[in-house]
């Protein structure tokens, strides 16, 4: 099949749905690809550098949809667009199927297929392709650097020959993609960086970034996201009192904001109020992420830096991404390269449009004449859905008792079993092996059951650590291997040499581990 990526006509776009190097991969696939002239200038991508690619490029955007039976592109298609949209053809890009539905209406009765990219479903699987999660990072991202262009200090502390700089504090609300990138990018650059989320399953994630999440003294039920595919829902009101009540309390304190908090499919909730803009400091800033859905703060305007009286400047900004062309245009151009991965199974160039694949049919809105939003609920659970705990049931001590002895006593049983079965194969291989070989092999057998209680015991979180200490037990087989390698028989050589080998898997394969993770806490 043939995929082509059009110049983007809304303006100041600047992003390209497809690079020389996506290029590259979907013609892997199997698929040719096809550009319009300058379709990637403003991305950094020239004509030249996707010819290199193999790429063909034509001269008009009604060469382009006449060529290509994929359609790639970044922004919802324009009335223009949607003419040339034609009977079998697919169509991949941003598509608000809820504020478009005339157009998502119109392409189904023309035959053509739609895959609206943020309607990928966030499960793990998807990951590859969420489009909105890889340009809300760099959203994140791109606030911080924006506000500090904005702001007149440094955001880490420092201690100079001309005096003392204090850190800039930074308060992030809502720790969603954006927020978790602002929130790295901020603690990164030295700022004393506070978060805040409804969802309190987050704080961990806060925290171990560097940043300390802001905690409500409020009791309510805590919310999962279970049940709105990972999302947030809307809170009470009391909750939003609380809420507002604590930002009061910050608000004189932090030097910039960045609003990020949005339930999908609703107007971003109002936190940041005037009164609190009023309470800030002269020469602070705010950036207001959720501007295109009407704003976190009430002052700001979408698409537009404003300097409030007290000297807050508030960045509305929408199309951070697009302001970082080259970065998002390979980020979004990866996952298009994912999806259409997912739509090739044979990597044959040829479709296989699979509307029983719960991340197609979530992202497909138009098929086969047919309107097909909204999608069913996907049978995966959301990734942040986190599992439901059972409300524990209050028991009198007796009942607590009785239930302890209970489980103490189905787990004596167990083990005694256990260690039953295990002597009788023990007394039985006795029977009929040499005793040498039964003094090694009750060592062994015991290695492997300390072995197994330990790793058991230890939390998933420290099992690099403990890949250290199977490194140094690895050293021991390998000893032990070389002691026996010159041996006469061909078996007990071919045992060290196969024993040699395995421990080494282990030891390189720990460093290397051990290495990535390092350098994920590396600083620069
Ligand atoms: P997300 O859904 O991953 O995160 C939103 C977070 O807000 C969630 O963690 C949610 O729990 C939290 N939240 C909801 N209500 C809240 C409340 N009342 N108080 C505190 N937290 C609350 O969304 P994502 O992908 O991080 O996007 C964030 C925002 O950034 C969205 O508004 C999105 O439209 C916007 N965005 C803006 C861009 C721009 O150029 N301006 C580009 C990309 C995204």
């Amino acid at each position: 099949m043939k995929i082509g990526t059009p110049k983007e006509i809304f303006e100041g776009e600047r992003r390209v749905a497809m690079t020389p190097e996506s290029a590259a991969a979907l013609q892997k696939l199997g698929h040719d690809c096809v550009v319009e002239t300058g379709a990637g200038a403003e991305a950094g991508f020239s004509d030249a550098d996707y010819k290199a690619a193999g790429v063909e490029v034509v001269k008009t955007a009604a060469a382009l949809w006449k060529a290509a039976d994929i359609v790639a592109k970044v922004r919802a298609p324009d009335a223009t667009e949607m003419k040339r949209l034609r009977e079998d053809q697919t169509l991949i890009s941003f598509f608000s199927p809820v504020a478009d539905e005339a157009k998502m209406q119109s392409a189904a009765k023309k035959g053509a297929t739609v895959v609206a990219m943020e309607m990928i479903p966030r499960i793990s699987r998807a990951q590859k392709m969420d489009a909105l999660s890889s340009m809300a990072n760099i959203a994140g991202y791109r606030a911080v650097i924006e506000a500090g262009n904005n702001f007149g200090r440094f955001f880490t502390g420092q201690i100079t020959a001309a005096g003392k700089v204090p850190p800039a504090k930074v308060l992030v609300v809502g720790a969603g993609v954006a927020g978790l990138a602002a929130i790295g990018t901020s603690t990164s650059l030295g700022a004393i960086t506070y978060a805040f989320d409804v969802r309190p399953e987050v704080a961990e994630q806060v925290e171990s970034m560097g940043a300390e999440f802001v905690y409500l003294d409020f009791e309510e039920e805590q919310q999962d996201g279970s049940s709105s595919g990972g999302y947030a829902s809307v809170s009470s009101p009391e909750f939003r009192e609380a809420q507002l009540a604590k930002f009061r309390e910050l608000a004189p304190e932090m030097d910039i904001v960045i609003t990020t908090a949005l339930i999908p499919n609703r107007e971003a909730p109002e936190l940041w109020t005037e009164d609190m803009v009023k309470s800030m400091k002269p020469g602070s800033v705010i950036v207001d992420l959720a501007a295109e859905k009407g704003g976190n703060c009430k002052l700001t305007v979408a698409d537009e830096k404003i300097v409030t009286e007290n000297g807050v400047t508030i960045i509305g900004y929408t199309d951070f991404p697009s302001r970082m062309a080259t970065q998002s245009s390979s980020l979004y151009a990866t996952n298009i390269r994912h999806l259409m991965t997912d739509l090739t199974p044979e990597k044959d160039g040829v479709i296989n449009h699979d509307m029983e694949d719960d991340v197609i049919r979530g992202a497909t809105i138009a098929h086969a004449k047919e309107v097909t939003f909204p999608p069913p609920p996907p049978k995966v659970a959301a990734i942040a859905a986190a599992p439901k705990k059972e409300a524990a049931k209050e028991l009198t001590p007796e009942e607590k008792r009785a239930e302890e002895v209970a489980a103490f006593k189905a787990q004596t049983k167990n083990q005694v079993t256990l260690l039953a079965i295990g002597g009788a194969l023990v007394l039985l291989a006795g029977l009929y092996t040499p005793a040498s070989f039964m003094q090694h092999f009750i060592v062994f057998v015991l290695s492997v059951f300390i072995g197994f209680q330990v790793i058991w015991g230890v939390a998933h979180s420290l099992h690099t650590p403990l890949m250290a200490v199977t490194n140094a037990i690895s050293s021991i087989v390998i000893l032990g291997a070389l002691i026996q390698i010159g041996s006469s028989s061909g078996v007990i050589t071919f045992l060290a040499i196969f024993g040699i080998f395995m421990a080494a898997i282990n030891i390189f394969g720990g460093f290397l581990v051990t290495r990535r993770m390092l350098a994920m806490f590396q600083k620069s």
